[in-house]
């Protein structure tokens, strides 16, 4: 189903009291199947859209639907969570911690074990089901995590920088492997990301924040079939759309440098 963020705004209040409008009018279409990546400088609000998109905050003005329906609190079968950090419980098998969700959701124990075994297939962990976390490396263990948010059976994917922590040739590799394991299931994908690269790379649009406060300040449309052969990436095409993407990042409208993390 389709997801729409409509005028959505988000006003932070501080400790001390002080309120912070971090997103203003922001306005998004993410249609069944599509990838979107979400890019802008740090602090510019794309965590903030994330999190209300999956339902983990309530908009100040405006609104999140999904198929129509207001979004109105957290529902891993519907929008599924990935973080950055993982997450994994380190005290539980990999097995278990892929079949997290399902036992959250009350699914019997044999039931949620094969569904967990059949997305750690997917991402080619079948063969680490029983060892632990921190047996695994750090790509591993994040394919863990997106095996949990995939059992879930979601129809949408949310992703905060689920590469962040990883090193460029990981991160690559994984991002190639995913992107099939995604095309193939036809996830609707929202993804944010400092990675230039991997905004390209995966996505079928890439939207481009702006700061101060946050607000989608460009659209671009990777004009290339999914899944994407690694080769893409020295592409010419490729290289043109970066430059695009770069040059918006570099002279944003917000009146400070930009900082992009990792520009690779
Ligand atoms: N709980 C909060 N209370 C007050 N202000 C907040 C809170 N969470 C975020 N903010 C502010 O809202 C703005 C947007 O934050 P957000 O985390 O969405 O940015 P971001 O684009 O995800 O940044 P990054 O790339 O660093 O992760 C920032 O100015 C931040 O300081
Ligand atoms: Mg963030």
């Amino acid at each position: 189903m389709t997801l729409t963020v409509k005028d959505l705004s988000v006003t932070y209040e501080t400790a001390s009291g002080r309120k912070v409008l971090a997103v203003a009018d922001v306005n998004i279409t993410v249609q069944v199947g599509e990838f979107v990546s979400l890019i802008g400088p740090s602090g510019c609000g794309k965590s903030t859209v994330l999190h209300c998109m999956g339902g983990m905050l309530r908009p100040s003005a405006g609104s999140v639907a999904v198929g129509g329906e207001e979004i109105r609190d957290p529902r891993p079968e519907r929008a599924a969570f990935i973080f950055q950090d993982y997450s994994l419980f380190p005290w539980k098998s990999v097995v278990d911690n892929a079949a997290i969700g399902l036992r959250f959701a009350g699914m019997p124990k044999a039931e949620r074990r094969a569904r967990a075994l059949k997305e750690l297939e997917l991402v080619g962990l079948g063969h680490v089901a029983d060892s632990y976390p921190a047996e695994l490396s750090g790509g591993m263990q994040q394919r863990v995590a997106i095996s949990r948010a995939l059992a879930m059976e979601p129809e949408i994917l949310l992703m905060d920088e689920p590469f962040g922590a990883l090193d460029e040739q990981s991160r690559r590799r994984l991002g190639i492997e995913m992107s099939r394991v995604l095309t193939d299931t036809g996830k609707t994908v929202v993804m944010v990301t400092h990675s230039l690269d991997e905004a390209i790379f995966w996505a079928d649009r890439v939207l481009v924040m702006g700061k101060g406060p946050g607000r989608i300040i460009e659209e671009l449309v990777v004009p290339e079939p999914r899944p994407r052969r690694p080769e893409f990436m020295t592409d010419r095409r490729f290289d043109a759309l970066r430059a695009k993407l770069f040059s918006l990042l570099e002279v944003s409208p917000a009146e400070e440098p930009v900082a992009v993390r990792s520009a690779g």
